[in-house]
């Protein structure tokens, strides 16, 4: 099968076309034929190195996390059946013909949606949930900061937040203050620049991280949750309550509601491009680059 490999650590161009024999399924998994790949954060980051010694990886490596397909075989769905899934967070292996992942990480894609828009959902959709859901358990009525907010997971952690009934203060870059707005911030400040002059935050959900999330942080109310997803790390001194990375985990059930939510128009995914397979290496460029303002997709 076609697939995008890296056989070493570096930039976009260490990425490139292989044959590799096509992946045999386990028990429980799924084999999917990928008709869509979706690009992340985390996929340049194996690809450059920066996750190397904190977890295990072989050369020639395959990234990709988020695919849209149809199931080849596989218990739980019929051959045919358009899905989407996360892949497995060390397995990955999403930028090739063929993918294997757990059924139960699987979700049906809605009739109507394209293979590109279901690709998108699933690390950042699940993510931003999971963050609102689990690692702060967001209640009615509770203010909310979200950073990044209109990022590929901090849309999704505004609907999310929105679900619950959250007040959304939204920090994000000034020309993106409008979007934070139509997709429901109650509130919207410009990272970096504006500070808070409101009541205190319930709680935090950081998309961005680093030095420039911490004065903002120092308005989280004692006792609250600051939950952060990137790898530039909170600083904690001199907060209020210590910074909490969260890492989330693939789940088919989380996946399918947050299909049926893009379905009904509750929340917006925006792909900014799509590119065949062969273009990885231009699709994380761009990714890196930053200012997208939507997903970079691979088509197969
Ligand atoms: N721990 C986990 O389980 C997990 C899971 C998924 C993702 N992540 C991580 O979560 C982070 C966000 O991922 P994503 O897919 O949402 O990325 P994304 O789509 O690029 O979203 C990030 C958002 O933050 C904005 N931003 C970045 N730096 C900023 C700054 N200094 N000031 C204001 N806004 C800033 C970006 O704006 P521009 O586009 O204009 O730069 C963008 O809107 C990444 O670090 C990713 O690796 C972690």
């Amino acid at each position: 099968m076609r697939a995008m490999v890296f056989e070493r650590f570096g930039g976009p161009d260490v990425l490139h076309l292989a044959d590799l024999p096509t992946p045999s399924p386990a028990a429980g998994q799924a084999l999917i034929e990928v008709k869509a790949a979706a690009i992340n954060p985390a996929d340049c980051k194996w690809r450059s190195g920066r996750f190397a010694g904190l977890f295990p990886n072989s050369f020639p490596d395959v990234v990709g996390y988020d695919i849209a397909g149809v199931v080849v075989s596989g218990p739980g769905f019929s051959p045919g059946t358009r899905v989407a899934g996360m892949l497995d967070l060390l397995g990955k292996g999403g930028y090739a013909e063929y993918a294997i992942i757990d059924a139960a990480q699987l979700a049906p894609i809605p009739e109507d949606m394209s293979f590109q828009t279901a690709a998108a959902v699933p690390a950042a959709g699940i993510t931003g949930l999971q963050m609102i859901e689990r690692a702060i358990d967001v209640q009615a009525g509770q203010l909310v900061l979200i950073t990044g907010a209109v990022g590929a997971v901090g849309r999704f952690a505004m609907y999310a937040a929105r679900m619950r009934g959250a007040e959304i203060v939204a920090a994000v870059r000034a020309e993106q203050k409008d979007m934070a707005k139509s997709l429901g911030a109650a509130h919207v400040i410009e990272l970096g620049k504006e500070d808070w002059s409101g009541p205190p935050f319930d709680h935090i959900a950081d998309t961005v991280g680093g030095d420039v999330v911490i004065p903002l942080c120092r308005h989280v109310k004692p006792g609250g949750t600051i939950a952060y997803v990137s790898n530039e790390e909170l600083n904690p001194e001199g907060l209020p309550v210590t910074p909490q990375h969260f890492v989330m985990q693939p789940s088919g059930p989380d996946l399918a509601r947050l299909l049926q939510a893009v379905a009904s128009g509750d929340v917006e995914v925006r792909i900014a491009r799509a590119l065949p397979l062969e273009e990885a290496g231009e699709g994380q460029r761009l990714i890196e680059a930053g200012g997208l303002g939507g997903k970079v997709v691979l088509t197969l």
